[in-house]
This record gives C-alpha cells, structure tokens and sequence, in this order.
C-alpha cells in the first residue's frame, strides 16, 4: 500500500511516497530556514507564504522520484495538529483538494506520532515500547502500546528542550537554531566548566522544566557581561547542553526503570543531538535494553514519518472528513481525532 505523506507544521514544506508503513520511495523536503535565520527564529508569516508557494512542486516531485502518478497511491496522509497554525493550515488545504481531485482517502497524522514513526522507517521497531519526544515544541515521554495508543507518562511543564537550547543559543550568540549550534561548538567545550540547577518538578517525577535552565544561562550570560569578565561559550554551551542531557536521560532512566520498558525509542529534532545519541546508549547498554535512535536524515520534519503513520492510522480506520481543520495545539494520547 502506497501513502503518500504531506508536513508542513513548521518551516518545512515536505511530502514523501512510503510503502506499507516502512519502505521510503521517495522524500523531498524544500525548507525556509534560512530566511528564518535573519530573524533568528521561525516567522509563522514567512513560513505560510513559502509554504504556499513550495507545496505543489514538492508534492509532485515526490511522486515523481518514486516513480509514481496519483493513480498508484492508496491515501494521502498529512499533519494537522500540532504546530504552527498558518503552516499547517497550507498542507491540511493542499492535501484536501488533492484528495478529493484524486478520490483518494486522506487520513490525518498527528505531528509528534509521526516523529515516533520515523524509527519505524529504518528499523523493525514494533510497540509496545518507551518513547522520549524532544522537539522544538515538545518534550514528552511516552508509553507507545500500540501504533495509534499511546500514554503521556512524562511532560515538560514549561519550555520544550528545543526550545530551551534555541533561546540559550540565542542569548551565547549562536546562528538559529541554537540546538544546532549548541551540539557544533560543544564539541571543543569543558561541559563542566559552569554549574546548572537541576530542575525537578514536585510531585510529578517524570515532568520536565527547563525555563529555569534557560534562565540561569540568561544570567549567566549577563552577570559576566556587567562584571566585565569574558564567557567561555564553547565551555558555556557544553555546560548547558550536558545539563539538558542530564535531565532527559535522567527520567527517562527512572521511567524506564519503573514501568520495565525493554525497548527505549528516541524521536524528534533534538533526537539528532550527539550527546544524547550517546547518553541514551549508555543508558541502554547499563540497564540491557534495546536502543532505537531515528537516522539523523529522519530527525527533523520530513514526510516520509508523515506516511509512515499515516498507513498505521490508515489501518486503524482513521479517516479525515473534507472539513478537516488544523490545530496549533492537541494531545498525542487524544482517542478520537
Ligand atoms: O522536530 P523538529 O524538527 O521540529 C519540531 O517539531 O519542533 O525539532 C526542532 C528542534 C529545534 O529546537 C532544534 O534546535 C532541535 O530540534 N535540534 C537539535 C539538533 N538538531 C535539531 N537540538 C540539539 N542537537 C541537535 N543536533
Ligand atoms: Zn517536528
């Protein structure tokens, strides 16, 4: 069965072609980061506009390379929640028409769920299993019992981990996304060169915060710049970025502790960062579990995840009407969509 899978929630306008679930035949993504980085952020208006002017190029292209017309595809499957709301609003319109024009199904995906199914793409990975969600948005652990059910068990109560290391990058003067730049420059950093709090949530030990963090590296940042004393950012960025680690392996280890999970899923952006690569396979190897890490090309947002889960949901009976909305935000353990 063919899906062909639509994603358009944040910068990236992306669509992809993937047999029954797992095979990629094709993934194409066209992306407006650059022009973000003049205003070192996303600009949701920005965003819309090159959305709207990449979609149908990017959607034929994918066809195209997977040697495909609409008449070989079974169902279109596109994000409609969560994300931006102009961005998404795009690829919810586009698949739309697209579906009924074809007279072809069209299935909605929920953003974080086909960050999950980008490990499905390049494993054998089946549920039930632990997932740790870290994007730019999100940070969530999740118990994943089967392809459409899922349990939040964990949550940031404040900022995402993406979005903790984006506005950190940004105070330390690194190019957006800071994510990016933080895991770069840590490289030649002394990660124990400044000391963090370690937030912990009462009551609720599996929750995140990390406004906190972001906070302290704020003043960090100010109190040397009034003292006159030079920061070390490569040291900074190290420090900040193991802290971050820290905290997400930390509860993901008493999670995985507690409820016995034999198989540990990472997904999402931040999934690609090298740090946590590594503390999570250290976590597995200590604790005799089974790893599986998204390929890096599957990390960010891309349509091939889209499709992906769009087949699970597929076969799930999940169907969108022709008056599907989008949705900036929605639950990943939400039952009926
Ligand atoms: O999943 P994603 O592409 O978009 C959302 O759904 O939010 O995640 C984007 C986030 C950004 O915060 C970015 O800084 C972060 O992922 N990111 C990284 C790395 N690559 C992307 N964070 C840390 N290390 C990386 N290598
Ligand atoms: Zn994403």
């Amino acid at each position: 069965m063919k899906i062909l899978g639509i994603e358009s929630s944040c910068d990236e306008t992306a669509a992809a072609v993937v047999e029954d679930g797992r095979t990629v035949k094709s993934n194409i993504i066209a992306s407006s980061l650059e022009e973000h980085k003049l205003y070192g952020g996303v600009v949701p208006e920005i965003a819309s506009r090159r959305h709207a002017e990449s979609i149908s190029g990017v959607v034929k292209e994918a066809l195209m390379q997977a040697d495909c017309t609409m008449d070989d595809i079974d169902a279109i499957a596109v994000t409609f929640a969560p994300g931006l709301i102009g961005a998404l609003l795009v690829g919810v319109n586009f698949a739309k028409g697209l579906a009924a024009a074809a007279d072809k199904p069209l299935v909605p995906v929920h953003h974080l769920r086909s960050h999950i199914a980008s490990n499905y793409l390049t494993s054998d990975l089946e549920p039930p299993f632990l997932c740790l969600i870290v994007s730019g948005g999100h940070s969530h652990i999740v118990a994943v019992n089967s392809y459409t059910d899922y349990e939040i068990i964990g949550k940031t109560r404040d900022d995402a981990a993406g979005e903790a290391l984006d506005k950190a990058g940004r105070t330390m003067g690194l190019p957006y996304p800071g994510g990016i730049s933080i895991d770069k420059i840590s490289k030649t950093g002394n990660s124990d060169a400044y000391a963090f709090p370690h937030p912990k949530v009462d009551g609720a030990p599996f929750d995140f915060s990390f406004s906190g963090l972001k906070t302290s590296v704020i003043n960090t940042v100010h109190n040397a710049e009034q003292k006159g004393e030079r920061i070390n950012i490569p040291d900074l960025a190290a420090s900040f970025q193991k802290n971050v680690v820290d905290c997400l392996i930390s509860n993901l280890e008493k999670v995985s502790e507690k409820f016995g999970y034999n198989k540990i899923v990472l997904a999402g952006g931040v999934s690609a960062n090298s740090l946590l690569r590594s503390k999570s396979e250290q976590l597995c190897r200590k604790h005799n579990r089974k790893l599986y890490l998204p390929e890096l090309k599957y990390c960010g947002d891309n349509a091939a995840m889209v499709a992906s889960q769009g087949y699970y949901e597929y076969l799930a009976g999940v169907r969108a009407e022709s008056s599907l909305n989008a949705y900036a935000t929605m639950p990943i353990d939400i039952v009926n969509f």
